[in-house]
């Protein structure tokens, strides 16, 4: 393909702006020159901003507005230490799908009494360990668990707080991967089953029914899923209440989405106004709302920062081969997910621009981060791929015998390392050689 003498004009907006911006033609991470990073911490490298973290949690702030609701941020989405620890000084509970998620909220020291314990195949040590931590709730998915929960608690001689993960079947418009409130899902009870589960759980002995649950998938941009989902839970609250089955909480699970290019995401207060007026409307308004946000928290706090190792210009296209992987961010071959690809500082004039597809070094023709991109690039040259706080580092792998990636918390113009880099030796360092045959 041929190369077009032309840099593109302008600087593109970051969608992590202001957090992340051009200064005199370089991206800056808050205070701090993002090449400074990459100099000091090597490459591939994640760089979070605090107060990006921070602006996410207050625009929940923000839409509660003092109403009665607590935040359980769903952690799949970003679980170092730092992250967590950040969220739940602000006052966060936490959504966990596993027992080492749990470990993480103590070790970053939040609070297991604001922990929801969501997920299909929870395993007995991970009930068990979440029984011992006095966790607030267990987000249950079917009848089988509610009968393997129950015993499990009664063994301990404790009551495990149950809510049911109703699947209300409605469709959230969103990529099939991350859609998970349709019949055909494998999450939660169907709505039809819902009033016999409940019936069920509150005669099992080591339960006590504390709520309901639903979530209908990631990266929604409107409203209407989330309120089709909720009409159908007040109609089983309903339904609950007239067999004298009283709840103290609505959880609405996450899903709220984020721009990643030009997407709208939807107007969080115009949701939350909509939910508290259905639910006191119908008379329930002593409900706690539960929501148990991921990505809206942390996926535009965070990028991925990459060094140009080589452009080579094949006939058909052109491939700018960077030092970052599908290993580092799958999304974009998983769920042919587009992420914003930034020049770290603004090309040479003479610098030709081109459309590139950015590739990693990974042995997979999958291994793509964004394609037909049009940059201005020289070898060494260092990319930022953009929204990568959410679903980026935690769904990374070590494929390739690639070292993870470190991770790098800036706030104002300081920069904590919160992840070294893992050392070539730590990727097999569990591994045993058995004796020569
Ligand atoms: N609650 C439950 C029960 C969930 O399953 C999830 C996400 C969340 C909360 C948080 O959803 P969020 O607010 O982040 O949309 N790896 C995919 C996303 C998978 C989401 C799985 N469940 C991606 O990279 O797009």
């Amino acid at each position: 393909m041929s190369l077009h003498p032309s840099v593109p004009a302008t600087l593109p907006e970051p969608v992590g702006a202001p957090y992340f911006h051009y200064e005199h033609g370089e991206l800056y991470a808050e205070g701090v020159p993002v090449s400074d990073l990459a100099r000091l911490h090597g490459t591939p490298l994640y760089v979070y901003s605090r107060a990006a973290l921070r602006a996410a949690w207050q625009r929940f702030a923000d839409a509660i507005n003092g109403r009665d609701a607590l935040v359980c941020y769903g952690m799949k989405a970003n679980s170092n230490l730092a992250v967590l620890r950040e969220f739940a000084r602000l006052g966060a509970g936490f959504d966990i799908v596993s027992g080492g998620e749990l470990a993480r909220v103590q070790a970053a020291g939040g609070d297991p009494g604001k922990v929801v314990f969501s997920g299909v195949g929870k395993q007995t040590w991970e009930l068990e360990a979440a029984l011992h931590a006095g966790v607030r709730c267990f987000n249950v998915e079917s009848v089988a668990e509610l009968q393997h929960l129950s015993a499990t608690a009664a063994r301990l001689g404790l009551k495990a707080p149950v809510s049911l993960r109703v699947n209300p079947d409605v469709d959230a418009h969103t990529h099939p991967y991350i859609s998970t409130g349709l019949k055909e899902n494998k999450f939660g009870i169907a709505i039809e089953e819902a009033v016999a589960a409940y019936r069920l759980a509150a005669k099992l002995p080591g339960l006590e029914i504390v709520g309901v649950d639903c979530h209908i998938g990631s990266q929604l941009t409107e409203i209407d899923p989330y309120l089709d989902a909720l009409d159908k839970l007040l109609d089983l609250i309903d339904a609950l209440a007239a067999e004298n089955i009283r709840l103290r909480h609505l959880d609405i699970g996450g899903g709220v989405g984020i721009r990643y290019r030009d997407e709208q995401p939807l107007s969080l207060r115009a949701l939350l106004d909509e939910v508290f007026r259905r639910v006191a409307a119908r008379g329930h308004g002593n409900l706690q709302l539960v929501m148990e946000p991921g990505r809206s928290l942390v996926g535009n706090a965070g990028i991925l920062v990459t060094e140009v190792l080589y452009l080579k210009h094949a006939e058909a296209k052109n491939f700018a081969i960077i030092d970052a992987a599908m290993t580092d961010l799958i999304r974009p071959t998983l769920y042919d997910a587009w992420h914003g690809v930034l020049p770290v500082k603004t090309p040479a004039s003479d610098t030709a621009a081109a459309h590139y597809d950015i590739v990693g070094p990974v042995c997979e023709s999958g291994d793509w981060l964004a394609r037909d991109r049009q940059l201005a690039l020289r070898q060494g040259d260092l990319l930022a791929i953009e929204s990568a706080g959410a679903y980026a580092f935690v769904m990374s792998s070590q494929y390739n015998t690639r070292p993870r990636a470190a991770e790098v918390l800036v706030d104002g113009t300081v920069a904590h390392l919160i992840r070294k880099r893992e050392q070539i030796a730590e990727l097999f360092a569990s591994e045993m050689l058995p004796p020569d045959a």
